[in-house]
């Protein structure tokens, strides 16, 4: 999740740049880097600063050239290297001549970069964009154009890319291309321009395309020309704005946690990009665990809060089951004050979105001090966690802004499940064949959650009709017992309603005792053997008074014939289930608390990252 912004032909390209990328922050902030073309020479200015990264950037290019027309920015959200000014973008060629911003994540980096070496580049960052800086530069070796060079370079990369790329010897043209990640190109009298994202440009014009997967632009002032890989020219969908910069910033939507919710199947797909080869092998690079080390575990623990530790509730059963290894999941702020059982063979990983909620840190810290293995799970690429842990997994759901964790959760929940395949495939504890096919269904999970969220109307239509309930009891087995506790905590922050996630099992050693009209119960009725037993407990509550809500596969008919109010979701494998079962949860509880007139992003008394006890 990255900002990028170009435009050519323009009197003020730097101001243009920075006014860009400071609508652009919301998309990624630790680092920011513009490069202008100025008399045969590339300047370049990058700054790693934080959140102040655009405003520093802005301080350092005081002394820019003045006449420079020609211009790429960039704001970014690490994935690949530590955000430093290094890593920052815009990354330039071997020779200087040719400069790059790129939003999205290559695959074959690494492939990539083995090739170039070979070939005499060197390469400076971490990252996996500065290799097609080179790439390019070494096609140019035999292109006659700029856009020659980018189409025959684009053919050996695979992942998501949106890039824009400027070189000297045809100052006044910016190549850009597109593959998943959203590209966008705009003229204003002798300005064009180019950006991921609407608010960029927005105050410079409201009429845009949208380039398409697969399709090359050559922008020069007041001129854009958009053709296929073939060379063969093609019409853009033409696009005309009426949102203002916020409402542009939400995509539309009209707040950061609907857009956060919608961003899921993206961010499923982002999470397993480059993780799983061709042939079906599992690639947690930055796990920094040897095979040894990893076969030698003898137990795990898992630290988190709130949402991340459902996440951690989640990957026990998903570690237990795939590598027969014992897992305990632990409340961090409980974990950091006992005196816990650790030794050489135990694997503590952390999960955190921030990789700063100060219990989690400590919980590690001490994890660590007693010769444990520690491994976090974080979404913010060299946060505290992820630089004090031996190895990472990154989470790639780019910056989640509303408090209410979304899309973070299921990309944990995602990425925790690949490791556990992982080190099963290591513990020789499943076989070749059923990793595959539960790999499969991690990757099927985009569509499932995409059906799901196509289906918000009638949660929407649910929750109109609980619009006077008061107390909620959500209920779940198994790995519907993790959803439940999400759901209900999703559903108190940012509704401010009482509602508590209980094990369907627990319901007569005490909870049953509440039921009675006017009480909801939501009972998670997706996956395996435990259905019938939550289908035994809503009935136990149905004969109590209690309204039901029912979240059930599709063509579940016993479940929807118990079902007061039926939320439907796509039948997956019950070891996925609660990464798409949590969506319509999400949706009940936003939809709940809208219509109750509540700021979902910024509940009260609430922070969206915890550092104090
Ligand atoms: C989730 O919606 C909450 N806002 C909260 O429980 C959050 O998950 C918790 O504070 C942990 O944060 P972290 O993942 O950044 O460590």
């Amino acid at each position: 999740m990255c900002g990028i912004i170009g435009v050519t032909g323009a009197a003020d390209a730097l101001d243009i740049l920075l006014d860009g990328l400071e609508r652009l922050e919301y998309r990624g902030y630790d680092s920011a880097g513009i490069a202008l073309i100025d008399n045969q020479e590339i300047y370049r200015v990058r700054v790693a600063d934080g959140t102040h990264s655009v405003a520093t950037l802005r301080s350092s290019t005081a002394n820019a050239p003045s006449v420079a027309s020609t211009g790429i920015g960039h704001t970014r959200w690490a994935t690949h290297g530590k955000p430093n000014e290094g890593n920052a973008h815009p990354h330039v060629d071997c020779a200087g001549h040719l400069a790059l911003i790129h939003n999205g994540i290559i695959e074959n980096y690494q492939e990539l970069a083995t090739t170039l070496v070979g070939q005499g580049h060197t390469i400076i960052s971490a990252t996996d964009t500065e290799v097609l800086a080179h790439l390019i530069e070494e096609c140019l070796k035999s292109a006659a154009t700029l856009p020659e060079a980018v189409r025959a370079a684009l053919t050996m990369v695979r992942g998501a890319f949106a890039i824009g790329v400027i070189e000297l010897s045809d100052p006044e043209l910016i190549v850009a291309a597109r593959k998943i990640s959203p590209l966008i190109v705009g003229i204003s009298g002798d300005a064009s321009f180019l950006a991921s994202d609407i608010p960029a440009l927005l105050e410079r014009t409201r009429d845009l395309m949208v380039i398409e997967d697969d399709q090359i632009v050559e922008l020069r002032p007041g001129s854009i020309v958009v053709s296929d890989l073939d060379g063969k020219v093609v019409t853009p969908k033409p696009l005309h704005v009426m949102w203002d910069v916020e409402a542009a910033q939400k995509d539309g939507f009209d707040d950061f946690m609907t857009k956060e919710i919608n961003e899921q199947p993206r961010v499923i797909a982002d999470t397993l990009r480059g993780r799983i080869t061709d042939q079906g092998a599992i690639i947690l690079d930055q796990l920094n665990l040897s095979d040894d080390v990893l076969r030698s575990i003898t137990n795990v623990t898992i630290v988190a809060c709130g949402s991340s530790y459902h996440s951690g509730l989640v990957a026990k059963l998903a570690i237990e089951r795939a590598a027969r290894v014992a897992v305990e999941v632990d409340i961090a702020s409980e974990y950091r004050y006992r005196d816990p059982v650790v030794s050489a063979t135990t694997l503590v990983i952390g999960i955190s979105q921030s990789g700063e909620t100060i219990d989690t840190l400590q919980a590690l810290r001490k994890a660590k001090a007693l010769g444990g293995h520690v491994v976090v799970v974080s979404n913010v690429v060299d946060s505290s966690m992820a630089r004090e842990a031996d190895g990472v997994l990154y989470t790639r759901a780019g910056p989640e802004i509303s408090v209410a964790s979304t899309k973070a959760v299921v990309a944990q929940m995602v990425v925790l499940e690949l490791f556990a395949l992982h080190f099963a495939t290591l513990r020789g504890t499943m076989t070749p064949d059923n990793v595959a096919q539960e790999i499969s269904d991690l990757v099927g999970l985009e569509d499932a959650v995409a059906t799901t969220l196509a289906r918000d109307p009638a949660v929407a239509a649910v929750a109109k009709e609980l619009i006077d309930a008061r107390d909620f009891f959500f209920l779940g087995r198994h790995a519907g017992f993790p959803t439940a506790l999400e759901g209900a905590l999703k559903l108190k922050e940012i509704s401010y309603l009482h509602a508590e996630g209980y094990a369907g099992g627990e319901l007569k050693h005490g909870p049953l005792a509440v039921i009675e009209p006017g009480c909801i119960v939501v009972a998670i009725a997706t996956g395996g053997e435990m259905r019938e037993k939550i289908l035994s407990n809503v009935s136990e509550v149905k004969a109590r008074g209690a309204t039901v809500v029912m979240l059930a596969e599709d063509g579940d008919s016993n479940a929807a014939s118990l079902a007061d109010y039926l939320l439907l979701v796509p039948a997956t494998s019950p070891i996925v289930s609660p990464i798409k079962d949590i969506v319509p949860l999400q949706q009940l509880a936003y939809h709940l608390a809208v219509a109750r007139g509540l700021d979902v992003d910024r509940p009260r008394n609430l922070a969206k990252t915890v550092t104090v006890e």
